[in-house]
């Protein structure tokens, strides 16, 4: 059996948002007493559409910061950017040999980003996939928390897993590896804020691209920003149902009892006895208080680490060192695997 281990990652291209930190960031977080975590900023998938260059430098130690800040520990846990473990290119290609064209044909998240103009989309963008199942399966991975909308491409992630593991399954063998040589990741999507939704439209995920900014609450906004933004939140007239079932067909009070429930840290049920039959105007007070409280504190020390980003960047360079020497005890197997010849 090959030992458990985490691995994320966060796409470093601004805005990084309350769907970021509740859908993934948190669970990180949580993941950090029970497993070995990886926490990686991943800076070869967000050249995948264009990026300003300095402007790319910023993101990627501003996701490292919003890490530190949120409490992932880098002493204990590993966190790096991408760019510097060159094995995940490596892998990558491999993969790009084992995926189908017609797997990477069904990826709804390719559809939407690229758009109409399908020709005009980078490779990069329609290979992604298989660099994000080379991030898992460089460390062999067993655990992926995500969001709900990263399900797919972990789906993806396994069959490249299993198929590697079928085409090569001589060659494994008489390398004396585990026939099994790369695990089943499996994506950890739980608590109750595993798709938060814009807030200004409850049937659109909460996103780093939407153009308005009143549609999501970003790591970085103040009180005032928070206040404002939950206080202009859309909702319906309708006071809050007393249970969950009748949040069904209200996607925005949905939206609203799930971030309360996951800032809390309690179930939708919980928060729906609590403030069952109330109006919005006072719930809506209520969450601004708490996600003052959650939020506040860990933008001001994101932005305090930013103001040092000498530290950031070595806490990158140590994790990015410590990442590379697991790579690349996978990446000369899969070497020997494939058939490729190597210093010995
Ligand atoms: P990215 O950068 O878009 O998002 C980072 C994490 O945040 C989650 N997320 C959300 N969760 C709930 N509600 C939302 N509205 C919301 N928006 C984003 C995402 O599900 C994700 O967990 N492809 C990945 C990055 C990646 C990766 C990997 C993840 C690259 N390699 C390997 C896991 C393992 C992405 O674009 O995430």
């Amino acid at each position: 059996m090959p030992t458990e281990r985490v691995f994320s990652g966060v796409q470093p291209t601004g805005n990084l948002h309350l769907g970021n930190y509740l859908g993934a960031i948190v669970n990180f977080v949580k993941l950090q007493d029970a497993y070995n975590c990886l926490y990686c900023v991943v800076d070869l998938h967000a050249i995948t559409v264009w990026q300003e260059p300095a402007e790319l430098t910023r993101n990627i130690r501003e996701v490292t910061a919003a890490f530190i800040a949120s409490g992932i520990d880098p002493k204990k846990h590993i966190v790096f950017n991408q760019s510097q473990v060159a094995e995940h290119a490596e892998l990558a290609w491999v993969f790009n040999c084992v995926a189908r064209l017609g797997w990477l044909n069904r990826m709804t998240q390719f559809k939407e980003k690229a758009g109409k103009d399908r020709e005009a989309a980078s490779v990069g963008l329609y290979a992604y996939p298989n660099l994000m199942a080379a991030d898992i399966l460089v460390y062999r991975a067993t655990h992926v928390p995500v969001g709900e909308d990263q399900k797919q491409h972990l789906e993806l992630a396994r069959d490249i897993a299993q198929k590697f593991n079928n085409d090569f399954s001589d060659s494994i063998r008489a390398h004396g590896l585990d026939e099994k040589f790369f695990p089943q990741p499996e994506p950890l999507i739980t608590g109750p804020a595993t798709r938060v939704m814009s807030l200004r439209d409850g049937s659109k995920k909460m996103s780093k691209s939407d153009p308005s900014d009143y549609s999501r609450i970003n790591l970085t906004d103040d009180a005032d920003g928070i206040a404002q933004k939950i206080r202009k939140a859309k909702t319906d007239p309708e006071p809050l149902p007393s249970e969950e079932k009748g949040l069904e067909a209200r996607p925005e009070a949905d939206n609203l009892v799930g971030i309360y429930a996951a800032l809390s840290g309690r179930t939708k049920a919980d928060v729906l006895r609590e403030f069952g039959g109330g109006q919005f105007s006072s719930f809506k007070s209520t969450l601004v208080d708490l996600s003052v409280e959650k939020l506040g504190p860990i933008g001001a020390e994101m932005k305090k680490l930013t103001q040092d980003p000498a530290y950031v960047d070595s806490v990158l360079v140590d994790g990015a060192d410590r990442a590379r020497a697991i790579a690349g005890q996978t990446m000369t197997s899969v070497k020997d695997i494939v058939g490729f010849i190597r210093k010995k």
